[in-house]
């Protein structure tokens, strides 16, 4: 067949390939929705525990059926002995691969692993919300040579995030900006985590491993890598004066603004400017007001974009948050897989509802009907 008679969609982009419930995005002018929700309205009020029960169970909970919700969340966060072992066993890799080896290595340990319906699936993904936590900051503390801090049986689910890092009670404050992170995190359609996510489910394997796989996609510096690279270039550009040039010098090399540009979004990012006044007020209080200058400057640099649909993304000002929680720069990604484990287990389901397997084609330009040559006559 020749090109002519096929319309070639590198990167599948502006191709639909199922119809969905879950999540709604308008990349023209810029709004998200979880199940008909507004995220700013999310954002504002709802917590991740309230947000992750929306988006698994299609509707929002009254506060009975967020209770139950809570403590079956709460009741998971313990992991099984032996998964420190095999945490340990890869503990000097980058947290990104340790935590897609320990969700593989977990299957193993679930209840429900012979289990694909529908419910047991729910089931895994509440365990797998509690348990990935607990995997990034087990992993934190034994790469440190510390033992790994007992999960809180009372601190919600940002706020047992912070707590395992180092035993200590975070602040309110800091609670609230992770708790917003993951709401804001907690899906987002088609990405392509949530798609490859899907690519295993629509072989029927189980969700296991089609999070393993998202997490894998998820690490590349396309996709969730960028929080982790925003903090490096912030860190390069070292004083706001600089930004101008830095971004002058990258972009004269055609190199790319970390946290800036998306697939879809067209206008801001409507996540973005959720975390933009945390990075305002938590530099500011922690008398490091720099920080925020200099994504500003960033901004300023880049205006000239806007014009071309390159505008800032959720990850620009998620990774000051995240350092100005004393959180390494190398657990960035991670906390975006903590917040997308219900996003990734609403896409499964979804795909499972009426599950087809996804295998589109590839136009082939290679050589055809050759000579297979003997080894010894080979040039
Ligand atoms: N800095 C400079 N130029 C950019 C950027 C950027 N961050 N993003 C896109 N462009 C330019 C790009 O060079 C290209 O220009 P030209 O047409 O002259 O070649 C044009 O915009 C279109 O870019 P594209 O690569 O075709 O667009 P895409 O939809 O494939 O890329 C993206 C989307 C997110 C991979 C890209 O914008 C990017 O690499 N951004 C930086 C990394 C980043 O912040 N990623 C986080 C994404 S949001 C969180 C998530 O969902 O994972």
């Amino acid at each position: 067949m020749s090109l002519k008679d096929i319309t070639l969609h590198r990167g599948l982009q502006g191709v639909y390939f199922d119809r969905s419930s879950t999540t709604f995005i308008d990349g023209k002018q810029g709004i998200l929705e979880y199940r008909g929700y507004n995220i700013n309205d999310l954002a504002e009020h709802s917590t991740f525990e309230e947000t992750a029960y929306l988006l698994i169970h299609g509707k929002l909970p009254t506060q009975a059926g967020l209770d139950e919700f809570d403590s079956e969340l709460k009741s998971a966060r313990e992991l099984p002995e032996q998964l420190f072992d095999v945490i340990d066993l890869v503990k000097d890799s980058h947290p990104m691969d340790v935590l897609r080896t320990a969700v593989s290595a977990l299957a193993s340990f679930d209840p429900d692993r012979f289990d694909n319906s529908a419910d047991a699936t729910i089931r895994k993904g509440v365990r797998l919300t509690s348990q990935v936590p607990s995997i990034v900051m087990a992993h934190h503390n034994i790469r440190a040579g510390r033992n790994p801090i007992k999960p809180s049986e009372t601190l919600n689910h940002a706020g047992n995030f912070l707590h395992m890092m180092d035993g200590k009670e975070p602040s309110q404050q800091a609670i609230n900006l992770m708790d917003t992170d993951f709401v804001l995190h907690a899906d987002h359609g088609s990405n392509a985590s949530a798609f490859t996510a899907r690519v295993v489910a629509g072989t029927a394997a189980d969700l296991h491993s089609a999070v393993t796989a998202g997490i894998a996609a998820l690490s590349g510096p396309s996709h969730g890598g960028a929080a982790e690279n925003v903090m490096q270039m912030a860190r390069e550009i070292g004083k706001p004066e600089n930004a101008a040039g830095y971004v002058k010098n990258l972009l004269s090399t055609r190199r790319r603004v970390m946290g800036f540009g998306h697939r879809v979004y067209k206008a801001e990012d409507p996540r973005a400017g959720h975390l933009r006044q945390g990075v305002k007020n938590l530099s500011k209080e922690m008398g490091q007001p720099e920080w925020y200058e200099i994504l500003e400057a960033t901004i300023a640099a880049m205006k000239p974009y806007a014009r071309r649909g390159i505008h800032v993304n959720v990850d620009f000002f998620a990774g000051v948050i995240y350092y100005l929680n004393g959180i390494p720069q190398d657990l960035f990604v991670p906390i975006f897989a903590v917040g997308r484990i219900p996003g990734w287990t609403i896409q499964v389901l979804e795909q499972f509802e009426h599950n087809i397997l996804i295998r589109p084609l590839l136009h082939y330009t290679g050589g055809r009907e050759l000579d297979y040559v003997p080894i010894a006559e080979r040039g």
